[in-house]
């Protein structure tokens, strides 16, 4: 049977439409997808040639060649050729978007006044030497292009019939000399669309366009022409540009309703089968908050039994990291490896060799890449990304709408069918000497994959790894500059802000205020520093630390200073001290400032208490850092003028009380055991 009988068929019954789209396209890739879906939204009819066939054009991209084009072509037009008023447009697709619909072509068509219209561009290609054969032209662009064409059924196709070339041999070249015949320009009745009335060609013109937002639509504009044309061509090196204004035209995306079709592609995953998902992590160097994201990693909101767990550690220091939480965890999942830093592995080699584990497990759906920078807060991430089942397989987090982008790292996901058919290689992230995320995108991007950025909700943040310092014992505690907000969230109580919303503090006894500000972990890893530290003072009056030698109410204690943490403890009470003042002492404006910084250590072996004193500051904090009846007995604090006492501090709860002159104090017995306390004296 002759396909093209069909063709003819198809083409009667859509006659009223006049205008019929042929392209050729021996491939589904994501070009082609967006091709197809920008033409449906306008509502073309279209017609796809060559999908069954093997490509056999050549590199069109870096060479000669796309013969296939024409022969496809003039195969079909043999059947459409009597149709005289069928206008036909043929057109590339990998490359190219519809930003305006059929009526608008046919009606510039009709001004254009011609029988056959070609696109047309600044560059000529393949052959320079043709340029003087041209046509002169007074404002507008010389060349012809063949990406584009428009003209009526039996003129298109008595240029196609010419035909009689290899399918690697050059389209355009074929068109241009065709054209630049001048008795063929005559009697074919033909001519170039110079000012990009219709077709724009992006290469050599970047700079020409630009996106016009209307209330509906997304149009590109040509400024050198004041046109707006309506095929948009990635030609050349142009296609992440076209990407780009993919990412908006034809309606995607404008100001006033955002993202038009993120949700065309959106699955509900509850009504589903939960995927496989193979989570790579990659650990390539020192980095704050490690533990906390593997507990984000456990609690995300995706069955673990679908869960399997490749993780990549390059680091000798996080050792003892991944050791606890595999340790406590490596059942959770469906299975858990880890390659550490004695296998010696490259970063790309890593990378190839995590995604290369989902790619020779048939059952292993998605593949999920994630370095140990990225802080997922949000707990259905996953679960979001796969079901946004985007017509592409690679997806970026950052910080609404899903945007089509050359260059992605840190974290993305990748679908397993696409890692064993398009991406079947196996060495994508090595490449000359590029990062491997970015030789990752490259390799794609040749590939003709898309990939895609979502931010239609917030995922998380990026850890900042610079300046990570790992000589001290528990290094997190010093990010509080470099990552505050994960620095908040480990060492800060959980109930702290209640104290402004909800006045979620305690007055024990007269003006000596109660309240949380440490968590449990901010409490244990300061006293483990200073034990890893070890050089407590002894409680001496003689004390080298101090400004004139001599303390006349010592403790024994280690100073911030000491341990090279006294400008991370001044921020923290500038940050989550001095606000709770001015809370319970209005009025006062603290500077924030205190010299005097120190953990104490009471234990009836070495110091068990500490006789009234003031000190010299105008209010103190004193926070407990561990916990009665477990960690010591007795301990606690006396306010004689008020005869009022507070036997049972809390852990990670701070006192703040008047340092001078009301607030004479002491420090009960420790009676057994060993009780922690962090002071300061804060505008001494
Ligand atoms: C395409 O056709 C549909 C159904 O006839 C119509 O609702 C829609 O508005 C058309 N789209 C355009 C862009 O004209
Ligand atoms: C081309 O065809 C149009 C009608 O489609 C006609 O008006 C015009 O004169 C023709 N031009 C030439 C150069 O033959
Ligand atoms: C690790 O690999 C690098 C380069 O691949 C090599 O220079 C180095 O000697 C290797 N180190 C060890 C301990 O094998
Ligand atoms: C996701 O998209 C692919 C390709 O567009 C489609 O084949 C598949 O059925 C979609 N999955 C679901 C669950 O809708
Ligand atoms: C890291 O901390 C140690 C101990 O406080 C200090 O001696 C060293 O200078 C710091 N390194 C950097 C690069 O800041
Ligand atoms: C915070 O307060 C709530 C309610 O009072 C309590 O259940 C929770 O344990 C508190 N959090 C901590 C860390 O103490
Ligand atoms: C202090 O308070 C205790 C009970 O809390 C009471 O027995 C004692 O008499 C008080 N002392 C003074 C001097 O008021
Ligand atoms: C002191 O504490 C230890 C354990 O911390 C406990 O075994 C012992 O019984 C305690 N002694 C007294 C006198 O409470």
């Amino acid at each position: 049977p002759n396909p093209y009988n069909q063709l003819q068929k198809f083409c009667l019954l859509s006659f009223s439409e006049k205008l019929l789209v042929l392209t050729v396209a021996t491939e589904e890739t994501d070009g082609f997808h967006r091709f197809i879906r920008s033409a449906n939204y306008f509502n073309y009819t279209v017609k796809v040639l060559g999908m069954e066939e093997t490509w056999k054009g050549g590199d069109v991209g870096r060479s000669i060649g796309g013969g296939q084009k024409v022969r496809l072509l003039k195969e079909a037009m043999e059947a459409l050729a009597d149709q005289e008023d069928l206008i036909i447009l043929t057109v590339d697709s990998y490359d190219l978007i519809f930003a305006g619909g059929p009526e608008e072509i046919l009606r510039k068509f009709q001004q254009a006044n011609h029988k056959v219209l070609f696109a047309a561009e600044a560059l000529i290609w393949p052959d320079k030497r043709l340029a003087d054969k041209y046509p002169l032209v007074r404002s507008g662009k010389r060349y012809l292009n063949s990406g584009g064409i428009i003209g009526y059924a039996p003129y298109i196709n008595r240029i196609v019939s010419q035909w009689n070339l290899h399918d690697n041999d050059d389209d355009q070249l074929f068109y241009t000399k065709i054209y630049v015949d001048p008795l063929q320009r005559q009697t074919l009745n033909m001519t170039l669309d110079h000012k990009c009335q219709i077709f724009q060609n992006l290469n050599g013109a970047v700079d020409e366009v630009l996106l016009k937002f209307g209330t509906d639509r997304v149009r590109v504009r040509n400024t050198v022409y004041d046109s707006l044309p309506v095929v948009i061509h990635g030609n050349g090196n142009t296609k992440m540009y076209l990407n780009y204004l993919g990412n908006y035209v034809p309606n995607a995306w404008n100001y006033e309703h955002g993202c038009r079709d993120c949700d065309d592609d959106v699955v509900d995953l509850s009504q589903l089968k939960y995927p496989n998902v193979l989570v790579g992590v990659f650990i390539e160097q020192p980095t704050p908050f490690l533990p906390e994201f593997f507990q984000r990693l456990l609690t995300m909101d995706y069955p673990k039994d679908k869960l399997k767990l490749f993780v990549h550690n390059n680091e000798v220091y996080h050792e003892k990291h991944i050791q606890k939480f595999w340790e406590e965890n490596r059942n959770a999942f469906n299975s858990f490896k880890v390659v550490g830093p004695e296998e010696n592995l490259s970063q790309g080699e890593a990378r190839n060799m995590g995604m290369d584990l989902c790619r020779k497990d048939a059952t292993c759906n998605y593949y999920f890449s994630m370095d140990s920078d990225v802080m997922l807060t949000n707990r259905q991430t996953l679960k979001l990304l796969i079901e946004q089942n985007s017509t592409s397989p690679l997806c970026l987090v950052v910080s609404r709408g899903v945007w089509n982008i050359p260059y992605m790292a840190h974290v993305y996901l990748v679908k397993g069918s696409v890692l064993r058919n398009e991406m079947k290689e196996r060495n994508y992230f090595v490449l000359e000497k590029l990062d491997p995320d970015m030789a990752l995108c490259r390799n794609a991007r040749e590939l003709g994959i898309f990939m895609y950025i979502t931010n239609r909700h917030d995922f998380g943040r990026l850890i900042s790894t610079a300046n990570y310092n790992i000589s001290h014992y528990n290094n997190d505690l010093w990010q509080i500059f470099e990552n505050p907000a994960d620095w908040r969230e480990k060492y800060i109580h959980q109930n702290y802000t209640r104290i402004f919303t909800e006045n979620y503090l305690e007055e024990p006894c007269p003006d000596v205020y109660w309240f949380p500000v440490f968590t449990e972990k901010a409490c244990d890893e300061l006293v483990e520093e200073m034990e890893h530290y070890g050089s407590w003072s002894g409680g001496k009056h003689e004390d080298k630390r101090i400004a004139g030698g001599y303390e006349t109410v010592p403790t024994d204690d280690i100073h911030m200073k000491q341990i090279g943490f006294d400008k991370e403890w001044l921020h923290f009470i500038r940050e989550f001290i001095s606000p709770v003042t001015l809370k319970v002492f209005s009025g006062y404006y603290t500077k924030g400032y205190a010299i005097m910084n120190f953990v104490v250590k009471y234990t009836p072996e070495r110091q068990a208490y500490l006789r009234p004193h003031h000190d010299s500051s105008t209010f103190t904090i004193n926070i407990a850092l561990n916990n009665k009846d477990r960690d010591f007995q007795g301990g606690g604090c006396r306010f004689h003028r008020y005869n009022c006492s507070i036997e049972s501090p809390r852990k990670g709860w701070s006192f703040m009380h008047p340092g001078r002159l009301t607030h004479l104090h002491e420090g009960l017995p420790t009676t057994n055991g060993t009780r922690y306390i962090a002071v300061s004296f804060i505008d001494p």
